[in-house]
């Protein structure tokens, strides 16, 4: 299993540019089951996720290609084969994207459940529940979702948690019903924006989206287009705590400052100089930050996608923070972790108490999901000595070329195989 080897204390200089986003990615791929045209997609981050969700895709019988500047391009006209089988949905949750999409297309769909996974057990009755209110027969047996449907109907779907891949299923799904449907309590992510931008320019009739209200008016068939992805705020703003972390200075390009704005002001309140121009977003720190307080919430409010990096700046910054986890149950497998580093964390329930320390020493760490891994390089970062992070397979899932940015940004980290 690779591992990443880290020798921290240096400071983060340089210009990084932000990838596309890996959570509107997935969903824009899944969307090319809504037609028989290709989908071209562009600003693709080169992840195991995208791999994974292409794999399903040519598993299904779909026709892709890739360019070589990473334009994927879907055709999903030959796919014959409705299923996303338990190995692939095992290693990637989002594959539950694909329900809404074949069953609004194909009239069938057998996905797997996702089961339970490290940051607590995500369930998706809700994805079932609004499906079923559109007219699908679902039953659950054996592990898999068998879902069918002559024609969705819209419907009046009123979701008792602002789910966002939920609301990105009922979405696609929606776009091929006879009539309207309206999504209340939908979640307002600036991904689903992306994915319904891309659906408008498919042929869907959707308004609202990034509102707690989405009306979807079906359409008889979808076309292909052209997209390129919104850039990644989680990986602008895992960036940004690097250079706040290391007391850097970074120039990020490509980004999007606007669907960071609570980050931003949590970084500006820790004592970080930040100045946005564009699509750019220079950040600058020069002495140890005061830490700060944080409550994860869906957005605008701050992303438990983040969670885990700014625990890990509060544990060297100056002072005593409190951080409330309000979305997942069991997000905190990074606080022992870094604890073994050296921080001064306590956990109860969901609120993690940090007191801030004045330095962490490296240690061999094991990442246990996606955002913990990132937390762990980040401490390295500025850990003394060696810090090894075991399991790095989660970080391949979401950050690009993680340890090449880094590199280049003046970071002493390695892959060992
Ligand atoms: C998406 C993101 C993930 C992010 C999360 C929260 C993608 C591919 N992944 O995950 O990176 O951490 O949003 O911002 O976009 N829930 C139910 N029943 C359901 C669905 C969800 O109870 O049917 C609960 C979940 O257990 C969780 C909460 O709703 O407590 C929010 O989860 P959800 O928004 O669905 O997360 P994902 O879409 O899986």
């Amino acid at each position: 299993m690779e591992k990443l080897l880290i020798n921290g204390g240096n400071p983060l200089e340089g210009e990084v540019r932000i990838s596309g986003a890996k959570n509107s990615v997935l969903p824009i791929l899944a969307a090319s089951l809504l037609c028989e045209d290709n989908l071209v997609i562009g600003n693709v981050p080169h992840l195991q996720d995208v791999t994974t969700t292409i794999s399903l895709l040519t598993e299904m019988g779909a026709n892709l290609s890739i360019d070589e500047r990473m334009n994927v391009s879907v055709n999903a006209a030959s796919v014959k084969n409705f299923y996303a089988p338990y190995e692939m949905v095992k290693t990637m949750r989002a594959s539950i994207l694909v329900l809404g999409p074949l069953l609004a297309h194909f009239g069938e769909a057998k996905v797997s459940l996702p089961g339970g996974c490290a940051i607590g057990s995500r369930p998706v009755n809700l994805h079932i529940d609004g499906l079923k209110a559109m007219g699908a027969s679902i039953k659950v047996e054996d592990g898999y979702i068998f879902a069918k449907a002559k024609k969705l109907k819209g419907a009046r779907i009123s979701l008792p948690i602002a789910t966002v891949t939920g609301t990105e299923n009922l979405m696609m799904a929606a776009a091929l019903a006879t009539g309207k449907t309206i999504i209340k309590n939908a979640a307002k992510e600036p991904e689903i924006i992306d994915l319904a931008n891309c659906l408008r320019l498919m042929g869907a009739n959707i308004k609202g989206d990034g509102t707690p209200e989405i009306t979807v008016e079906g359409v008889k068939e979808l076309k292909g287009c052209n997209y390129d992805v919104l850039p990644d705020r989680i990986e602008t703003a895992t960036f940004l705590v690097a250079a706040a972390i290391t007391k850097g200075k970074l120039t990020l390009t490509h980004t999007r400052p606007d669907t960071i704005k609570i980050i931003i002001d949590k970084l500006k309140k820790a004592g970080a100089d930040i100045a946005i121009k564009n699509d750019i977003i220079n950040i600058e720190v020069k002495s140890q930050l005061n830490s700060v307080n944080i409550t994860t919430n869906p957005y605008p409010d701050f992303p438990t996608d983040m969670q885990a990096q700014f625990i890990a700046l509060n544990s060297i910054a100056k002072g005593k923070s409190k951080v409330t986890e309000s979305v997942f149950e069991n997000r905190f497998m990074h606080v022992q972790e870094l604890v073994r580093m050296g921080a001064n964390i306590d956990v109860n329930g969901n609120i993690a108490t940090i007191q801030g320390v004045k330095s962490l020493k490296g240690a061999p760490v094991m990442a246990t999901d996606l955002r913990a891994s990132a937390s762990l390089i980040l401490a390295g970062l500025v850990a003394e000595g060696d810090t090894v992070v075991d399991r790095i397979y989660h970080i391949d899932r979401g950050y690009e070329c993680i340890e090449e940015k880094l590199t280049k940004l003046g970071a002493n980290i390695k892959r060992l195989p």
